[in-house]
């Protein structure tokens, strides 16, 4: 597959963007899309048979990504967006050196806006295992702003809560403390959500941890940067487009979906089954 990046002409508006993520956390990053960008189509891929990518090894995650990436493709999508943290973090390059449209991952517009945010310079980061792992926040914020200070957290515990519908639960609450509790003590101001399912816990957080700290939000600042990208690249959708939403999974939804669609109260229509494997790698 060639590098070279596919011009915005008028067909190319109107097709959709290819959203994926290792299952149904991402449609909080489809959730701000389609608040920012109503005229906008969203193709949405959720890795349901494979999830979760967050204890997985970071050459699985590049093949999940390769294979996901050549559907959406076939989807006709005129840009991809990685709505997962651990995919961002492992995966990022392969798929910018593999796909012949913009890729945007959700690492780097989290990073700015915590830079943008932080007073005292000290930003706490929570993810999964392999998000931090990576390392990929610390590179990003510390490309941003060698002086920054970064205290990144592992939080395997909060996907299970979150994914059983536990999103204000007194024992959330106290995981929530376990992980963070630290964090705050050693002085961060601003806090990033570097995971995909943790917008679902923002309002637990927040009464937690009091306006002292600053919430980031990765889907919010990826939908920022996917519209100032669209404009970039010439590539918004009409005005007079009326932006469509269509979610494949790749395994039948569970109750997850459900309280997904609940808490972000997002009209997910008929969900289709499709088979990633089926593709081969970029
Ligand atoms: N989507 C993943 C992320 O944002 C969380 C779930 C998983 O471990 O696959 O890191």
């Amino acid at each position: 597959m060639s590098n070279e990046k596919v011009p915005g002409g008028s067909a190319e508006k109107s097709k959709p963007i290819g959203v994926f993520d290792s299952g149904i956390g991402g449609l909080t990053v489809v959730n701000a899309l389609r608040t920012l960008l109503p005229n906008e189509s969203i193709f949405y891929l959720g890795d349901t048979a494979r999830v979760p990518y967050g204890g997985k090894s970071a050459s699985t995650v590049q093949r999940y990504s390769l294979e996901i990436a050549a559907l959406l493709l076939e989807e006709d999508a005129k840009t991809v967006v990685v709505a997962c943290n651990t995919a961002s973090a492992v995966a990022l390059s392969q798929l910018t050196a593999s796909v012949p449209v913009t890729v945007t991952g959700v690492i780097l517009p989290g990073a700015q806006a915590a830079i943008a945010a932080t007073r005292t310079g000290h930003v706490g980061v929570i993810g999964t295992r392999a998000t931090i792992n990576s390392g990929a926040y610390e590179r990003v914020l510390r490309s941003l702003d060698s002086e920054i200070r970064v205290t990144a957290r592992a939080c395997p515990l909060l996907v299970p809560l979150i994914e059983e519908g536990w999103l204000e639960r007194p024992i959330t609450d106290q995981i929530i403390m376990q992980y963070v509790g630290p964090l705050v003590d050693e002085g961060i101001d601003t806090l990033v959500l570097g995971c995909t399912h943790y917008p679902l816990l923002r309002n637990a957080m927040a009464r937690l941890l009091g306006d002292t700290i600053t919430l980031v939000d990765s889907a919010e600042n990826c939908a920022n940067a996917v519209h100032e990208l669209l404009i970039r690249e010439n590539l918004r959708a009409p005005e007079t487009n009326a932006g469509s939403l269509q979610v494949a999974l790749t395994d039948p939804p569970d109750s997850f979906l459900r309280i997904a669609r609940e808490a972000l109260q997002l009209d997910v229509g008929e969900v289709q089954l499709r088979d990633v494997t089926a593709h081969a790698p970029l």
